[in-house]
């Protein structure tokens, strides 16, 4: 295991020069030929799962059934959208360009082939890229060949976390304002292997692994944590995106840091950001449990990004140049360490010490923030299949913990009358039952 995590180290010096080109590039090089092309009942329009092909063949059926993206367009027509919309003076909200960018594949008019129709929402070029270069190739093709040809790494928890986070957290290119959210969008949030998992048109099998590479839920969860901090700094230090009048763009701060009741008289001191009352903080918590990831494998690199998150939010009460740099540096050191973390198989022994590291943390009142407490569960959740799928949990064991974490999620059910104590004691619960 620490030899991987060396090589992971070196692997990613060569990495760290290269320019990548952004989501939305990658996905619209090639004409999209629209759902139709791949729904025909012998290609992805099965009706039941296949038993000798190595892919189901029914993805289309369940995506159109049960993934909310097939529905991601009509959600525009709804009462709710107008109400955005019409806020906002952006006309009809089907009609508007940054609501289309995550609610359909809104690729330009040039890059439309004849089956396709914006009105079928998030489909399958979306996130698997424009299909004209492989679509007569692709079955006879290994993975590899598909891949030169175009086709999205969508198994490559680096990428996947890319984009579904240019829709699920907003990007430079494709963002999300505090504007949108003042008109009523729902706040956003995302953790990489619980939705990977929520709505799957995809199984990992042996033949998967096969053709794919192992599927790690820790792994991915430690990848896409990574790469929302990096996400976030990217908008925070453009100079378009990242603010707006005299504000930095307030969706990068944490909501309730503003947004609760001023009888509350809530605040407490958090050793991650050593900053005093009445301070507006960013956002930390896809860099809290960054943090988390590394104390299983590596706690000198769990050190380097606290000290650059507390640096991070001391510059913000400097001034913006300070900022910036802080923002810099810690996006630099983070870049490296998704490398290392995308290369780390973390051994059996680490899922208790992530458990470990995350009630510690809420003992210190680290998840003060609703944010923070949010993804605390839903690593808790991620961790605990991976104790399953190590098999280190029989069928009881495996109920007590899926109870406890069902309770840990019912603790955060309402982000506006939470409580951290109540937070804090489902969390210590889960810890007692791990082994
Ligand atoms: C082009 C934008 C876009 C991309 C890329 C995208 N999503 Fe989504 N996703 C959406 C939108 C919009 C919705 C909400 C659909 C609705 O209810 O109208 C959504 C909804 C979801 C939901 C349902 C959430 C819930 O509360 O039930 C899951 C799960 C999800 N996405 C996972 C993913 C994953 C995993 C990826 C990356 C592999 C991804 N998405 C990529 C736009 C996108
Ligand atoms: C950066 C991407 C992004 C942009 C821009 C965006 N949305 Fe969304 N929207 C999402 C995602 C992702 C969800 C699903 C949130 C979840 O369930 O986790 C969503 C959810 C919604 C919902 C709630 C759907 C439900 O099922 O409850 C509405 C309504 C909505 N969006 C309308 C709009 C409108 C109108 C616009 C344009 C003003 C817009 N959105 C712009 C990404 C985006
Ligand atoms: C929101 C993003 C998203 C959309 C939309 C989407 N997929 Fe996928 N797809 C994924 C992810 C994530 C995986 C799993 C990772 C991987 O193996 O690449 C996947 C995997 C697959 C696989 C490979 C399964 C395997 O065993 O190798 C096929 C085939 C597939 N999708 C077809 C489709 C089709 C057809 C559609 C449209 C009906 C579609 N996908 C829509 C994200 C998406
Ligand atoms: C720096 C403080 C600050 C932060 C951080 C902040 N907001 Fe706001 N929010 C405001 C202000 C100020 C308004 C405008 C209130 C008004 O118009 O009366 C507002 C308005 C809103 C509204 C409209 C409320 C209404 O009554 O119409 C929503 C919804 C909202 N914000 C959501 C969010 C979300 C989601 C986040 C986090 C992603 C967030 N805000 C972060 C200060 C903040």
């Amino acid at each position: 295991m620490k030899q991987a995590w060396i090589l992971g180290a070196s692997l990613c010096l060569a990495v760290a020069g290269v320019q990548a080109q952004s989501v939305s590039e990658a996905i619209s090089s090639h004409l999209h030929l629209g759902v139709a092309s791949c729904a025909n009942s012998v290609c992805h329009g099965a009706t039941e799962t296949a038993t000798k092909a190595s892919i189901q063949m029914n993805e289309f059926a369940v995506w159109q059934e049960f993934d909310p993206h097939a529905k991601s367009y009509q959600t525009l027509l709804s009462a709710e959208s107008k109400s955005i919309a019409k806020k906002l003076g952006l006309g009809a909200a089907e009609q508007a360009g940054v609501c289309l960018d995550c609610h359909a594949d809104h690729v330009p008019a040039a890059q439309r082939g004849e089956k396709f129709q914006i009105e079928d929402g998030v489909g399958c070029e979306a996130c698997h890229g424009g299909a004209e270069p492989w679509i007569a190739s692709h079955v006879e093709a290994s993975h590899a060949e598909n891949l030169t040809a175009g086709l999205y790494p969508t198994e490559d928890p680096v990428k996947r976390s890319a984009l579904c986070l240019s829709c699920h957290a907003g990007s430079r290119d494709r963002m999300i304002t505090h504007r949108i959210m003042g008109a009523g969008h729902p706040r956003l949030s995302f953790e990489l292997d619980t939705f990977t998992w929520l709505h799957p048109h995809y199984t990992v099998d042996d033949d998967y692994e096969q053709r794919k590479g192992n599927y790690d839920g820790v792994r991915d969860w430690g990848v896409g944590q990574a790469s929302a901090a990096i996400n976030a700094l990217d908008i925070l230090l453009d100079p378009k995106a990242g603010w707006h009048g005299i504000f930095p763009e307030l969706v990068l701060f944490d909501c309730h840091a503003c947004h609760r009741p001023m009888s509350g008289k809530a605040w407490g001191p958090r050793q991650g950001t050593g900053l005093g009352p009445g301070v507006v903080r960013l956002n930390d918590a896809n860099l809290l449990m960054f943090r988390h990831v590394l104390a299983a494998v590596d706690s000198n690199a769990a050190k380097q990004v606290f000290d650059g998150s507390r640096k991070l939010h001391q510059a913000t009460t400097t001034d913006r140049e300070q900022t910036l740099a802080a923002a810099r540096a810690l996006r630099e050191r983070l870049m490296v360490l998704r490398e290392t973390t995308k290369a780390t198989q973390f051994p059996a022994e680490s899922l208790g010490v992530i458990l470990g590291s995350l009630v510690a943390d809420a003992e210190r009142g680290e998840f003060r923030d609703y944010a923070a407490a949010e993804q605390a569960a839903m690593a808790v959740q991620s961790v605990v299949v991976a104790f399953e799928g190590a098999g280190l949990l029989d069928e009881a064991a495996t109920k007590r913990m899926q109870q406890r974490v069902d309770a840990l999620y019912a603790s955060i059910e309402k982000d506006e009358s939470w409580s951290m104590l109540k937070f804090t004691e489902a969390l210590r619960a889960v810890r007692a039952a791990a082994p």
